[in-house]
């Protein structure tokens, strides 16, 4: 029972982020993508409206990272509310198993994949009611294959976008952003930065701009919800890591870069392991697991944080996991997440809201998403970006470990801010607020 229980939950969509961009995460294939069907056969979506409508999905690339995926997930939500999808990949890949999997993945939920260049999808462009862009990246394909029919299709075009590092800040990329029907960004803090960065370095402005927070799976929130199962998957994973039931263990789980923060989340955990001593408290033993180490992506960074555990000498209580498909698990065994994305922090994060699913506190970097996300002191402790951080988190850590009450109240107002707020269906609900004023847009300029 003990393994098959934990064969059926690690068949659960989870996923991993990859070093490319801080809001990029993996999904693991097949599974991932049933994750809409729930919302796809539920009787009323909100998206009921776009039926019969077609729509033209452009990704700058295929693959299992966090933008395509959520693409797909949307490409599957429209599908299900009765829309004719076509989808296009700018960047041609090496066809490799994953992109002839997720192609036909979509050409068995009714999409259409079209060749990026050919006269077909410029057909397609021509008589969508509404084309998508994904990621500012996707951008490059306007000129390159409409030409001089850039400028009748730009007024039906719904920007994606969903990152928020320096380099997406190009003409080549973006420069047809300000005459689009609108931008969709996950979160306030990147909206801001968009408009900021758009202005000031490009003097651009940006179209009519919405947020739309991402929100988590039906099954995800059914694993979360499963007492018994997530019981079984904490001994299971605490026995493999040979951790006692009443050890404290915090996670961090990204893929391993130093945008990520690892190296100062061990400096702080190191600092904390410090201060219950000099404190003489009496706790259990505090451990730290950083899951998704890559030693073929990140070797000198992650020598680094090899390094300074041999060196602290905390090997017993420091745990590396290779970057994995499957976080449910981890999210079950730990005791606090931490979210310690530096510099302008996560475009959104969404760990952060699975993790609180998990009814975890999240101890995470007043930075980016996480401050949408995380509210200080009620559903987990903020501290600084940076080396400045370090203290503070190594404090809040110690406060945590110091009272179990205090833990599974943040967890448990983690818990239901979730509920509130970061469910499926609420995308679901932003999302057709966004393409109803979208498509309305479109028609008044093909009007006028
Ligand atoms: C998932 O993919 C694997 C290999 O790509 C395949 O063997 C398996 O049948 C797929 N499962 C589902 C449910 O599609
Ligand atoms: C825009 O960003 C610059 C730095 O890049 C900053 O100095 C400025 O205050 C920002 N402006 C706004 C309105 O946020
Ligand atoms: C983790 O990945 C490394 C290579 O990146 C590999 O050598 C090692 O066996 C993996 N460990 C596990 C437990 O899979
Ligand atoms: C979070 O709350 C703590 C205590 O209430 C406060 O000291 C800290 O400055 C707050 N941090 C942020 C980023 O708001």
């Amino acid at each position: 029972m003990f393994v098959l229980v934990f064969t059926v939950s690690t068949a659960l969509v989870l996923l991993m982020r990859t070093s490319f961009d801080l809001c990029d995460r993996h999904f693991k294939d097949n599974e991932s993508l049933s994750r809409l069907t729930a919302q796809v056969s539920s009787n009323a979506s909100p998206l009921d409206f776009m039926n019969s409508k077609l729509v033209l999905m452009v990704s700058h690339e295929l693959s299992l990272s966090g933008g395509p995926l959520l693409m797909m997930e949307l490409a599957f939500l429209l599908r299900g509310a009765g829309a004719n999808v076509v989808w296009i990949t700018n960047q041609k890949a090496v066809e490799d198993g994953v992109v002839y999997s997720l192609e036909h993945k979509m050409l068995h939920r009714g999409v259409q994949v079209f060749s990026a260049k050919g006269q077909e999808a410029i057909d397609t462009a021509l008589k969508a009611d509404l084309v998508i862009l994904n990621t500012a990246v996707a951008g490059k394909w306007l000129d390159a294959v409409l030409k001089e029919d850039v400028p009748h299709v730009l007024p039906k075009v719904l920007w994606w976008i969903h990152e928020m590092r320096g380099h997406y800040f190009k003409l080549e990329y973006v420069k047809h952003l300000p005459f689009v029907a609108g931008a969709m960004i996950d979160s306030h803090v990147t909206a801001e930065y968009w408009k900021n960065r758009t202005h000031e370095r490009l003097g651009i402005k940006m179209p009519q701009t919405y947020v739309v927070h991402l929100g988590n799976s039906k099954e995800l929130m059914n694993m979360a919800e499963d007492i018994v199962a997530k019981q079984i998957l904490r001994e299971h994973v605490r026995e493999s890591l040979g951790v006692r039931n009443d050890d404290i263990l915090f996670a961090i789980i990204n893929s391993v870069s130093r945008g990520k923060g690892q190296d100062l989340f061990l400096r702080a955990f190191y600092q904390s392991l410090e201060l219950i001593q000099e404190r003489k408290l009496q706790l259990p033993s505090l451990h730290a697991v950083v899951v998704g180490s890559d030693m073929n992506a990140q070797t000198k960074f992650e020598t680094e944080l090899r390094n300074f555990v041999k060196e602290k000498n905390i090997q017993n209580y420091v745990h590396f996991i290779n970057k994995t498909l499957t976080v449910a698990p981890y999210l079950a065994a730990i005791d606090v997440l931490v979210q310690n994305s530096q510099a302008r922090g996560e475009c959104f994060g969404r760990i952060t809201i699975e993790a609180m699913a998990f009814q975890l506190p999240v101890l995470g970097t007043a930075a980016g998403g996480t401050t949408e996300i995380v509210v200080n002191g009620s559903t987990g402790l903020l501290h600084p970006a940076g080396k400045e951080g370090v203290a503070p988190l190594a404090e809040n850590m110690v406060k945590l470990a110091m009272n179990i009450q205090n833990r599974l109240m943040l967890g448990k107002k983690g818990y239901e801010r979730v509920r509130e707020r970061f469910m499926e269906q609420h995308m679901a609900q932003r999302i057709a607020f966004v393409l109803k004023e979208v498509l309305q847009r479109a028609k008044g300029r093909r009007q006028s």
